[in-house]
């Protein structure tokens, strides 16, 4: 892997098939460390800074605790109406002042490209936690990360993506990792929250193999993961258009015995309907050990761009 030293984290684009091994390999041994000693010193003396201008508690703590837990210091902005954001300081502003207290950034905004736009205006690393409906690469490398340990291989999967397909960066990001290694897709989501077609066409042209659909039954019976998302009521203009689609693909019980396979689970959460919480004792239900996945992975994200792996 090219060092990712020094470098930014924004798009799931940025990762080859080797990438990808690297950072899973580095994360195992994270975690593997982590549970034989419960912290470490690798980081001790760097500063993680926290900007989201968007709600978090997943993103944010994972980062935090992965910093903590690597022995370095964290320092946050806190929410919007409390920093000088509420004043009307701008983007670029708040980050090259951030940069001069921290080693590495790693910011939440609700417009797409802002984290390329905070990365050209600053030297130091900075990590993309999610650009609006853009892109959320570290939980597309924590996705993949649990997508390995539960099936054990990345190779050729068959994946069905559900919801709000058009506006789910996670959905935007993990497609760009899981197409290296030649899935196939099952775009399960109502017409108006489709997959955008620059990701569809993109898709096409490299040869991966794409079904959209609103059929969740027939697509999860062919696939061995489904990755739920949630219907994203902050991104409608009209709530009216929200009515229509909440609440119209559920995985439940019942849902679970139509299927005849054994299927792997993920959700990026939060979930509001979607999966109902009796799903949460299946075996293949793995969204809560996804969530542990990421401090593992942002360990391994944090020492590789501070130059410590
Ligand atoms: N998965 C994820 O991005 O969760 P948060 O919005 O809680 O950070």
């Amino acid at each position: 892997m090219a060092s990712l030293q020094g470098k930014d984290i924004l798009h799931g684009n940025q990762f080859s098939k080797k990438d990808i091994h690297t950072v899973i390999e580095s994360t195992a041994d994270f975690e593997k460390e982590l549970k034989k000693k419960g912290s470490l010193t690798l980081l001790r003396g760097k500063i993680l800074a926290t900007l989201f201008f968007e709600p978090s508690t997943r993103t944010r703590l994972s980062f935090e605790t992965a910093m903590q837990r690597l022995g370095g210091g964290v320092i946050s902005m806190g929410s919007v109406e409390s920093s000088s954001v509420a004043k009307g300081e701008t983007l670029v502003d708040t980050v090259r002042t951030v940069s001069e207290y921290a080693d590495v950034i790693v910011i939440r905004h609700p417009r797409i490209g802002s984290a390329k736009e905070a990365a050209d205006a600053v030297p130091i690393p900075i990590i993309n936690a999610g650009d609006g409906a853009g892109q959320h690469p570290t939980q597309a490398l924590l996705d993949i990360y649990t997508i390995y340990k539960e099936l054990g291989s990345l190779k050729k999967l068959e994946v069905s993506m559900v919801g709000d397909l058009k506006n789910g960066r996670t959905v935007h990001a993990l497609v760009e990792l899981l197409s290296l290694f030649h899935a196939r897709f099952h775009f399960v989501s109502p017409e108006s929250l489709r997959m955008p077609e620059e990701i569809t066409s993109s898709l096409k042209q490299k040869g991966i193999e794409i079904e959209e659909t609103e059929d969740f039954v027939k697509a999860a019976s062919e696939s061995d993961l489904i990755y739920m998302t949630r219907m994203q009521k902050e991104r409608f203009v009209d709530l009216s258009e929200y009515e229509q689609v909440k609440g119209r693909y559920i995985i439940n019980g019942e849902f679970l015995q139509r299927l005849k396979q054994k299927i792997t689970i993920l959700h990026p959460l939060p979930r509001v309907d979607e999966i109902s919480p009796e799903v949460d004792a299946y075996p293949g239900a793995a969204y809560f050990r996804q969530v542990r996945n990421g401090v593992f992975v942002r360990m391994a994200l944090l020492s590789m761009v501070l130059g410590k792996r």
